[in-house]
């Protein structure tokens, strides 16, 4: 006799459940400000100190990107390893280097680096004094889609490992899987051969009509082929503001130097403020207002600023089309920060120091 089980639950109410029960749990994992001594660092497999800023791994979850810092002893040299994620890297302390498949680049404090999905690397410093770097990765997306996948190979040459995935560089014709066979290698084609390295000295800051002066680490527009997630600098005038707005959760703000405090909130006015200080990053991870100020009136802060663009944030703003997902309050708030840009004197940029 055939049986039947039944929960008695109908599909509707399972996921509704389940919907709320989602943001129910995510709305726990609001961060501010994570300071820099919440940080622990760790020795680790590696070979390098590991902590986390925001990540799974440091029980601070988050959906799209992670932030850790990595310091490296005078000799250390890591094990050599590659993922499907990509990440970025910033440099705060110390002189070393990071080999990318093969190849070696030498950096300094306030240098920044691309490591690609699926290359081969691993860094080391051959000086004298501890090095110190913060990571930027991709792989918390990538682990909501079960692709987080992970090979260390300890001490092997790279010469010695496999490279990356092959890929069929395309048929020709017209049919759908011949089209799709030339897109997919076209896109990994570009992917491969992306810029890997900016250095500090080479960094040009520009004025904006707000307050600050910025400038592009890694992005698109200066030669790189990331997943989407884009690093930029801004500097912030003493006692000034960046203007107030709000978008969809994850950015990452970490203070390379300076002191201040970041008004976060549901509305434009009446929300918190949470002062921060160099070392710290600044999270914003939910769709809050937010504005963040230089509390020195003689020194300038810079914040180096991170988020997920070019992929996860344009694919946002298609899916919630005409949902607007960047938004200014109205303009008497708007506006209050503004100033003459060109009234600020900008100091010269000297490299970062930690701590
Ligand atoms: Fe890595
Ligand atoms: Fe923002």
């Amino acid at each position: 006799m055939p049986t039947r089980t039944t929960t008695a639950v109908t599909h509707y109410h399972v996921q509704k459940t389940r919907r709320a029960k989602f943001i129910e749990d995510w709305r726990a994992n609001h961060r501010d400000v994570v300071p820099a001594d919440d940080v622990v660092l760790q020795d680790s497999a590696r070979g390098s100190q590991i902590g986390v800023y925001v990540g799974a791994d440091g029980d601070r979850p988050t959906r799209t990107m992670d932030a850790l810092v990595h310091e490296f002893a005078p000799g250390a040299r890591t094990t050599v390893h590659r993922h499907s994620w990509d990440a970025m890297v910033f440099v705060v302390a110390g002189w070393g280097w990071t080999e990318i498949d093969g190849e070696r680049i030498d950096w300094g404090p306030g240098d920044s680096l691309h490591l690609p999905a699926w290359a081969w690397h691993r860094s080391g410093n051959d000086g004298s004094e501890t090095a110190r770097y913060l990571t930027f990765s991709s792989e918390p997306l990538m682990d909501t889609m079960g692709m987080s996948v992970l090979e260390d190979a300890g001490d092997a040459a790279v010469e010695s490992l496999p490279g990356r995935p092959a890929y069929t560089p395309g048929f020709p014709g017209d049919d759908p899987y011949a089209r799709r066979t030339r897109r997919i290698a076209r896109e990994q084609e570009s992917r491969r051969s992306g810029r890997l390295h900016t250095s500090w000295d080479d960094l040009e800051m520009l004025n904006t009509p707000r307050g600050t002066r910025t400038t592009f680490l890694l992005d698109r527009a200066i030669g790189y082929q990331a997943s989407g997630i884009t690093m930029a600098m801004f500097e912030i005038g003493p006692g000034r503001g960046q203007s107030m707005h709000r978008h969809p959760g994850e950015a990452w703000l970490y203070v390379v130097e300076g002191s201040g405090h970041s008004y976060m909130g549901t509305e434009p006015e009446g929300g918190e403020e949470h002062p921060w200080k160099k070392g710290d990053l600044i999270v914003v991870d939910h769709f809050l207002w937010h504005q963040h100020f230089n509390d020195d009136p003689e020194k300038t802060a810079k914040v180096v600023r991170i988020h997920m663009f070019d992929s996860l944030l344009e694919t946002m703003r298609a899916l919630a089309d005409p949902l607007v997902l960047f938004e200014e309050p109205p303009e008497h708030i708007r506006d209050k920060q503004a100033g003459d840009p060109q009234s600020i004197t900008w100091p010269t940029l000297e490299r970062p120091t930690w701590p």
